[in-house]
């Protein structure tokens, strides 16, 4: 009998499963960019596909000649490292050849180590080099313990095709996850200083940023809106530093001239900020920032604008901003009770803030902040 239509058959089957896998890990890679999430969720939908107990996913970490993931150990994720050279997947990195060892105990260049950190008892193994578009190996992917028979060079191939997909988003999400960290160090450090340059108003920036963040929430906002208006309220006075000591801690009343300098800082924050390459998401941080002290009725300041034309974000940051400077300590007098401030707040509605901004904001700061209190 002509086997050429079963043989046919099975490949098609294959590639089904093939295909079935690569969306089903696509899924999970467009879903999140947490590192370790992905590596966790992708190796279990490989150990599936390849019928096995167990797959893992090694990234290589250049500066320290080592690999590294994340395993599930128990019910909790661990981080193992592997010196590069050691066990089956530190040669795979450094021969970057493949290797199908289907009884490693009798394997020299199998390393128990794993196995006692893990708990995990390895009869067999895949391991296959990742590289990434540019051909540089980034890592390597290993299946282990198929169930029921023998690893073979079909397995090998299969995991080949679909291992540099997975790796290009993890490397994505590696490098998304240094930048937002970098990112995030550089806006505390500009934020504290500003703080900095007066111990009394220390701390301005972070609280308005948690009572900006606090009303977004409390509003319903988006991840991402709050996240904008985090960054912005971090930064929202960042001008001041281009206002003389003189003027910025002066404990008596200001003079006009005093006044409409302390006033240029909202201006001086948007060019600075017009400076730093906010993209995506972020691009309208010196908007927001810059326009903290603009009111409803067009009497604030720097340009005056009326109430839609001002962002939500600077609304929200309006208020916290407001708040924060009322309630606590300043050169030219003390802080004055909450209930007070709530009613400067209210009595502020449809002239300086919005009137659900306001209200937003006082049943945000009874819940959180009052009952820690
Ligand atoms: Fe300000």
């Amino acid at each position: 009998m002509d086997d050429k239509p079963t043989k046919r058959l099975n490949e098609l089957e294959k590639e089904n499963k093939l295909l079935r896998c690569f969306r089903d890990i696509s899924k999970i890679l467009v879903s999140s960019d947490n590192v370790d999430e992905i590596l966790l969720m992708t190796v279990e939908y490989l150990a599936l596909y390849f019928n096995s107990e167990r797959a893992t996913i090694f990234l290589i970490d250049e500066k320290k000649k080592e690999l590294w993931s994340k395993v599930a150990v128990g019910l909790k994720s661990e981080e193992i490292r592997i010196s590069i050279g050691k066990g089956i997947a530190g040669q795979v990195a450094m021969t970057k050849e493949t290797i199908i060892s289907n009884n490693v105990y009798n394997d020299g260049r199998f390393n128990p180590d794993v196995d006692s950190k893990t708990g995990f008892a390895t009869r067999s193994v895949i391991c296959v080099p990742i590289y990434n578009y540019a051909g540089n190996m980034i890592g390597v992917g290993e299946i282990l313990n198929k169930k029921g028979s023998n690893f073979t060079d079909d397995d090998v191939n299969q995991l080949s095709l679909l291992l540099p997909q997975i790796a290009i988003c993890l490397m994505n999400s590696v490098l998304h996850a240094s930048l937002s960290n970098h990112f995030n160090s550089v806006l505390r450090v500009l934020a504290a200083s500003i703080d900095a340059r007066d111990p009394l108003t220390a701390g301005h920036s972070e609280r308005v940023t948690k009572y900006s963040v606090g009303i977004s929430k409390e509003l319903g906002l988006q991840e991402k809106d709050c996240e904008v208006i985090r960054v912005s309220a971090l930064l929202h006075d960042y001008g001041k530093i281009g206002i003389e000591d003189a003027i910025l801690k002066k404990s008596s009343r200001l003079n006009s001239i005093e006044f409409e300098e302390i006033k240029s800082h909202a201006e001086k924050t948007r060019s600075i900020l017009e400076k730093i390459n906010f993209e995506g998401i972020y691009q309208d941080v010196p908007e927001i920032a810059s326009s903290h002290h603009e009111k409803l009725d067009r009497s604030g300041y720097p340009r005056g604008l009326s109430g839609n034309e001002i962002p939500l974000g600077a609304k929200i940051l309006a208020v916290a901003d407001v708040f924060e400077a009322l309630t606590a300590v300043r050169h030219y007098r003390n802080p004055i009770l909450y209930d007070e401030a709530f009613a400067i707040l209210r009595d502020g509605a449809g002239k300086h803030f919005e009137k659900e901004i306001v209200e937003a904001f006082i049943s945000y700061f009874e819940r959180e902040c009052l009952s820690s209190l």
